[in-house]
């Protein structure tokens, strides 16, 4: 299925982040369960990708091509290399050659807790592109920069760090999840005005990377706590074009839940 409704408007995208959670047998069960609960008519409105860890790619491509289920294969990282003396890397050929469709770039837990460079992000999404795969780079503040008032300058310098450089197409062509620190794993959800504010700011920077157009078409997501509940809310808003979502991926009756939440909202005036 492709990113884009016949009627030209842009699907919605639900994107779901495992993390270090689900074995292959584990996730081999929840995307079959998935195919059995995602509903067709949300599924023409929403994609939904799954970003297991790597040792369950390979079972989850199989089970995904062999049961036809209309989910998209993501990865959670990779190396900025093609190949080399990297040990416990994975680099972005491989990722290809399994199917995999989108990779996250730069997730804050990478950054955080592995020491990800912002130059390690874009040296990573280049690989991300360069074989034909699509990056969700991932921006957003901590409660500190938040508290000081320092949210747009922190996602500025983030998405200029990644994308500057980069052709109006790739830009176009590209997902930026913004997902604030401060929500992420603790129940504490950005409010809908403040996951849209921070969406159009993202999109009005990369408009000044690029091209006010190929701003236009960059799918941005919002990411942190995000749940059944709360996400007609947050897709709502005009620059919002899906969600990034932790731990209520885990589970197939919530993602389910999320996806169909999704498709609720009309998408008329969206980007
Ligand atoms: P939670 O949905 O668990 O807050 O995680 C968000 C996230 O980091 C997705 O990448």
């Amino acid at each position: 299925m492709g990113a884009d409704e016949p009627g030209g408007e842009r699907r919605t995208l639900v994107a779901g982040n495992w993390k270090m959670h689900h074995d292959h047998l584990q996730a081999i069960r929840t995307v079959q369960e998935l195919g059995l609960r995602l509903d067709p008519g949300a599924l023409a409105r929403v994609e939904v990708t799954v970003h297991p860890p790597f040792t369950d790619l390979r079972s989850v491509q199989t089970v995904l091509e062999d049961r036809a289920i209309p989910l998209v294969l993501g990865a959670q990282h990779c190396h900025s290399d093609d190949a080399g003396a990297f040990t416990g890397e994975v680099s972005a050929p491989m990722l290809a050659r399994l199917g995999v469709r989108y990779v996250l770039v730069g997730h804050s837990e990478r950054r955080q807790l592995f020491g990800q460079s912002d130059a390690q992000v874009a040296a990573a999404l280049r690989a991300v592109l360069r074989h034909g795969m699509v990056p969700v780079l991932c921006v957003g503040e901590t409660a500190g920069e938040r508290e000081a008032g320092e949210t747009e300058a922190r996602l500025a310098a983030q998405v200029a760090a990644a994308a500057d450089g980069l052709t109006v197409e790739q830009i176009a062509g590209m997902v930026v999840a913004y997902e604030p620190i401060w929500a992420i794993g603790t129940g504490a959800t950005a409010t809908a005005d403040d996951a849209q504010r921070a969406c159009a700011h993202i999109r009005a920077r990369l408009g000044d990377l690029s091209s006010p157009e190929a701003a236009a078409a960059t799918r941005i997501l919002y990411g942190g706590s995000v749940n059944p509940d709360n996400t007609a809310a947050l897709v709502a808003g005009p620059d919002v074009g899906g969600v990034l979502v932790g731990g209520a991926s885990l589970d197939a009756a919530s993602f389910s839940d999320i996806v169909s939440a999704a498709a609720t909202v009309r998408r008329s005036s969206r980007r």
